[in-house]
């Protein structure tokens, strides 16, 4: 399905719902949207793709959280996000992707909000994101920063000869008692 143009920040802050529950016709659009977003490559996109299938196959169990946002039928946007195993309270931002015609309007931002609000709700107490030190990942660094996320880690060389691994942390308030 060929995207909408979307006028103003403000028409796509209103036209979107959220939703956590994964349905089928998610594995292709997440593909579509990390292809998209052109920083991802193949492998990568397949691996976005993957993560709704096991969802969808093992439920709960997969360990994979979404939160999807939808204009009409269709996302335009997604996080990806779980516990990290035999950690106490350390969750992983997998992914987090905005269409191209969706951005700069706030929903990356939203998406990451309610994110940060399931994982409190469950117990996390710091949300980890990796990220390349690459120039075509800059304004995701900006995006990061700019939500309260700071560097925790550099893993030099990581992905390639002068590609860095770059781990960034936000770290969530517990839930109020009572509240
Ligand atoms: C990163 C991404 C999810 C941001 O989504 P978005 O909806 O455009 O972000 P928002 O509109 O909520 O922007 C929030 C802040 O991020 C920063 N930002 C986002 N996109 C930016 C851009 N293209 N250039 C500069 N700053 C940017 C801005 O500082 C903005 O704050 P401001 O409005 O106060 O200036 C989106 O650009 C994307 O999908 N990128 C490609 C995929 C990707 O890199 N994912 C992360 C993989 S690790």
């Amino acid at each position: 399905v060929a995207g909408r143009a979307l006028s103003t920040p403000d028409d796509t802050a209103s036209q979107v719902r959220l939703r956590s529950r994964p349905r089928r016709e998610d594995i292709a659009a997440v593909r579509e949207l990390a292809a998209a977003a052109g920083v991802f490559s193949g492998a990568e996109q397949s691996v976005a793709a993957e993560l709704v299938a096991e969802r969808l196959e093992r439920g709960i169990e997969s360990g994979y959280l979404f939160t999807f946002a939808d204009i009409g039928d269709r996302p335009v946007g997604y996080t990806a996000f779980g516990p990290i195993p035999m950690t106490a309270d350390a969750y992983d931002l997998y992914w987090i992707v905005v269409a191209p015609e969706a951005q700069r309007a706030g929903l990356g931002r939203r998406l990451l909000e309610v994110t940060e609000a399931i994982v409190r709700r469950g117990g996390g107490r710091k949300l980890y994101v990796e990220t390349s030190s690459r120039a075509d990942y800059a304004r995701t660094r900006r995006f990061y920063r700019r939500a309260g996320y700071s560097q925790a880690a550099r893993l030099v060389d990581f992905y390639a000869d002068g590609d860095d691994k770059l781990v960034y942390c936000k770290e969530l308030p517990g839930e109020a008692r009572g509240s």
